[in-house]
């Protein structure tokens, strides 16, 4: 076991790495099994966050842990774009064969999710030779300059960080709970087109069929099925990005799923390799090879042990039918959040759980969605770990708690964490 305790090793974060940085829980991981946590002190925690929707398969899997061995006696490190591999040749054919749609697909391979965004940005450029990308108010798209720029969330994201990229613009998301419908969402983008942007200047539309950071909200189908015809019509690129809601998460292989539509690209990442640092844009064959040889990809760019862990990742959710088991999981979280509902009418305003187990409850006073309650989703997470629970908020008014456990967590598991959650609710608001 490490040497300190949290507070001392949290005092020297504090030092040593800059706040931007900043951590939710000063609590210092010694060692994970599955669903669970030991931190630095030996205490344990159920984990609902997965490291943001990354250890899909569990921490420490058996099976990605032994690809990930067995590689390493191979090699560790060539290069895709200077002696490639066959690992990275075969996740991109699978990728290939998963991707939504009958369209021909090719891949390329990067490391984080945000660098996939940019490659999928430049690849439509490339394509279409327009300049123009559209995205969504309470979009996240990553850090990166672009990717940050696509982002449709201030803080923490933007704050001190302007000016952002050109040609980039943000419509409304449809949200009903908030008031957004579907017609409105389409109707701002109509007008964009009237007023900001030709749509033949339009490269691309990104769009997350699940919103992530921005609240956990699920598009509706026929928003998905609206923008593929948009996109159609005007010829423009769509992206799906599906670095939170992929590989089984939202119980489909990918969400776009749901709508049945093919998009032109797809972003994937976190729960792609169980935890080694990969990402990928999977697209139409045509549309990726626009860019010139040595346009796309990176030094790390397809990994070695990265493909290796996603190769293992791919079998493991077939295995263990982690597909099906999202949808469990998320249907064993409605009814127990549902009942805590009932208890708390004016605080829980709504529950989200239609999209397997990419789930979220949204904090409000006085049963007003316009009423959001930041403070009492801070002091939620906050219980909750000193109870021995990893939770994790988001939504651009900081008032979601999101729930994303591991596919392979057990019944036993997701009620425990459970009996944190509502003992936490009890503690905390005292009616
Ligand atoms: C939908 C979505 N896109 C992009 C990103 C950025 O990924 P990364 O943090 O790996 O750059 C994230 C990360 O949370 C995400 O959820």
């Amino acid at each position: 076991m490490s040497n300190g305790s949290n507070a001392q090793w949290q005092a020297r974060k504090q030092a040593a790495i800059a706040r931007g940085q900043g951590n939710m829980a000063p609590v210092y991981i010694d060692r994970a099994k599955n669903a669970e946590m030991w931190d630095v002190e030996g205490n344990r925690y159920i984990d609902f966050g997965t490291g943001i929707a990354v250890c899909s398969t569990g921490h420490t899997n058996s099976k990605v842990t032994a690809a990930v061995q067995d590689q390493l006696q191979r090699f560790s490190h060539t290069c895709v774009m200077v002696t490639p591999y066959d690992s990275a040749v075969e996740l991109a054919e699978k990728l290939n064969e998963l991707a939504p749609g009958p369209t021909a697909k090719k891949t390329i391979f990067v490391t984080t999710g945000a660098e996939a965004v940019e490659n999928c940005v430049k690849i439509a450029r490339a394509h279409t030779g327009r300049r123009g990308v559209i995205a969504f108010n309470g979009g996240f798209h990553g850090r990166t300059m672009l990717a940050m720029g696509l982002t449709g969330k201030i803080t923490p994201y933007k704050n001190l960080f302007g000016p952002f990229p050109g040609e980039i613009y943000h419509a409304p998301y449809p949200i009903e709970y908030h008031g957004v419908s579907v017609e409105e969402s389409l109707k701002a983008i109509d007008t964009m087109f009237r007023v900001d942007i030709a749509p033949t200047d339009v490269a691309a539309i990104i769009v997350e069929p699940v919103q992530g950071e921005g609240g956990f909200y699920p598009a509706p189908d026929e928003f998905m099925q609206a923008l593929r015809k948009l996109c159609d019509e005007h010829g423009i690129v769509l992206i799906a990005d599906e670095i939170q809601t992929g590989f089984a998460r939202t119980g489909k292989f990918f969400c776009s799923d749901y709508a049945g539509i093919e998009p032109d690209l797809m972003t994937v990442a976190k729960g792609m390799a169980g935890g080694f640092p990969l990402a990928a844009v999977v697209g139409k064959a045509d549309i990726m090879d626009a860019p010139l040889p040595g346009g796309l990809g990176g030094t790390y760019g397809g990994s070695p042990i990265g493909c290796a862990a996603a190769l293992a990742v791919i079998d493991v959710i077939a295995e263990e039918n982690l597909v099906e088991r999202a949808t469990q999981i998320g249907d064993l979280f409605a009814s127990r959040l549902s009942e805590l509902q009932d208890s708390y009418p004016d605080v829980i305003g709504e529950i989200r759980a239609t999209r397997g187990a990419m789930i979220a409850m949204e904090l409000v006073k006085n049963g007003d969605a316009d009423q959001p309650d930041p403070d009492l989703t801070k002091a939620l997470v906050t219980l909750a770990y000193q109870r021995g629970l990893v939770l994790l908020s988001c939504g651009i008014r900081g008032n979601v708690i999101r729930f994303l456990p591991a596919l392979t967590i057990s019944d036993e598991l997701i009620d425990e964490g459970l009996n944190i959650v509502e003992a936490c609710f009890r503690e905390l608001i005292l009616i």
